[in-house]
């Protein structure tokens, strides 16, 4: 795929492209768009007066000009206005582009008059860039996107950080999309390995017995059922001189049967989906090498498959993660609190001054804010606030929620330290409550397993992976 953004001091009129869009507010056409329409013999202004289109926000006119199509994107009205809603009309742009095969796009830098020029190029190039994913890898004949965008009266180091933002979110869609016969926890290794030679980041790559060693028995016991062997990624970014250090850490299950306590057919769809994490924490590192911020980060992922063998772990077994705690099984598909336990015992050694976590972790967070909005856990409010601040600011909805230390007793074990289920409700926050279990220090939680996935298209992207957290996290730890 191949997204060209760039920033013009020229107006949408005058800039090159088969295909030229300016927004409609509250029924009337914008400056670029009054501009644009003088110059189309007032077939804008006409279009407005005579037809019906009054450019409701999510509603599109596209016209022929003769030459080219001009395309009227509904902006809605003046009041409330968002960073979000000029980065959504730009992504519906570049979904007519991609629609009418354009290769060469100028768009009007929307709400540019109320975000600021800088704000509002940023919003409309992320937009742009997010909207033009398709993946198409497997498809006969058809070939990704290339298309070039002309964003009018546009800042170009916003539009060239927004491009670092977006291309890394879109790597990680590319990932996540990837089928599970492909994307095995070796190749995911893989891939974190050759990120890090290219953006010239750390890696260390673990196999079975190297993790046997650590002592990563719940881990273990998860990959154990599968012919793919699991895998452990130890990515670091050191700039010069860091003012913190940071490790994020992402949940890497390249598919989740559920195990012996097998999913029902409907809820194993898009399982492939369960390493969205670790694609997040990959997606940020690709980041990281471009935004080059000083704060040192350690990414830490544990890739392994949940299938059944005979081999394959059971319910009632009792393992040992690496910080030397037992775990009872009660249910083997609540696999991802157990890799990660060890992925965050792992990364606590590492004695940083704040670990993240990013998981597809439960569907209890699924019921409880739906598919859009992602559960955010923290033991300390300003860990907290910094990633509400980053997500407010790249349009990614997280929602607070509890860590509520009476549900402790919950994940009580007769035979064990803990067991790795409790009771029904609640299970998003039982879940987050096992994973302090296992972190040190100052520990937020992002449970994506509603974001990170959309079985249809949306306002940013096509059906399937979202890349949701790249940005969150990125912009964190770029602030
Ligand atoms: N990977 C799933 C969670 C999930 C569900 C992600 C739906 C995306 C969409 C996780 O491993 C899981 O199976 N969780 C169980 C936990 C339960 C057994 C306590 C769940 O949420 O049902
Ligand atoms: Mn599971
Ligand atoms: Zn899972």
């Amino acid at each position: 795929m191949k997204i060209d953004l760039r920033s013009a001091r020229r107006p949408v009129a005058e800039l090159p492209g088969q295909l030229r869009a300016v927004g409609v507010v509250s029924g009337a056409l914008t400056e670029a768009g009054e501009a644009l329409d003088a110059a189309a013999g007032g077939m804008l202004s006409k279009a407005l007066k005579k037809g019906r289109f009054r450019g409701e926000e999510g509603e599109t006119l596209l016209l022929w000009e003769g030459e080219r199509y001009l395309l009227l994107v509904g902006l809605g009205g003046k009041r409330g206005v968002t960073p979000d809603r000029a980065r959504e009309a730009a992504a519906r742009v570049a979904g007519e582009a991609l629609r009418l095969g354009v290769r060469e796009v100028a768009v009007e830098n929307f709400w540019a008059d109320r975000l600021g020029r800088e704000a509002a190029s940023y919003a409309v190039a992320e937009g742009l860039h997010l909207g033009s994913y398709r993946f198409v890898k497997y498809r006969s004949g058809e070939r990704p996107p290339r298309v070039r965008y002309w964003i009018a009266r546009g800042r170009g180091r916003a539009v060239a950080e927004a491009a670092v933002l977006a291309g890394a979110t879109l790597y990680a869609r590319d990932l996540v999309n990837e089928p599970p016969n492909r994307m095995t926890p070796e190749r995911l290794a893989e891939e974190a390995r050759s990120l890090a030679g290219e953006a010239g980041l750390e890696a260390e790559v673990l196999g079975p017995q190297q993790i046997e060693a650590l002592g990563m028995g719940a881990f273990l016991a998860v990959a154990r059922g599968s012919a793919n062997p699991p895998r452990l990624v130890h990515l670091v970014y050191r700039p010069e001189k860091p003012r913190r250090r940071v490790a994020l850490v992402g949940k890497g299950l390249c598919f989740d049967t559920g195990g012996y306590s097998l999913k029902p057919t409907e809820s194993m769809r898009h399982m492939k989906a369960d390493m969205a994490g670790a694609a997040a924490v990959l997606g940020v590192f690709r980041a990281l090498a471009e935004l080059r911020p000083e704060v040192e980060v350690h990414g830490v992922i544990a890739a392994a498959e949940n299938k059944i063998s005979g081999g394959a772990y059971v319910v009632d077994e009792v393992v040992r993660a690496m910080n030397g705690k037992t775990i009872e099984v009660g249910n083997t598909d609540a696999e991802g609190r157990l890799t990660l336990a060890d992925a965050l015992a792992y990364a606590s050694r590492q004695a940083p001054d704040a670990v993240v976590s990013i998981a597809t972790l439960t569907g209890s967070a699924v019921v409880a804010l739906g598919r859009k909005i992602a559960a955010l856990f923290a033991t300390d409010p300003r860990l907290r606030e910094g990633i509400e601040r980053a997500a407010a600011q790249e349009g990614e909805k997280v929602w607070p929620m509890p860590l509520e230390p009476s549900y402790k007793k919950l994940l009580r074990s007769q035979v064990a330290d803990l067991a790795n289920v409790g009771t029904r409700h609640g299970g998003a926050i039982q879940a987050a409550l096992f994973l302090t279990e296992f972190a040190k220090g100052p520990y937020a939680h992002l449970d994506i397993a509603g974001p990170a996935f959309l079985p249809e298209a949306w306002e940013l992207g096509p059906a399937g992976g979202t890349g949701f957290g790249v940005r969150t996290l990125a912009r964190w730890l770029k602030e």
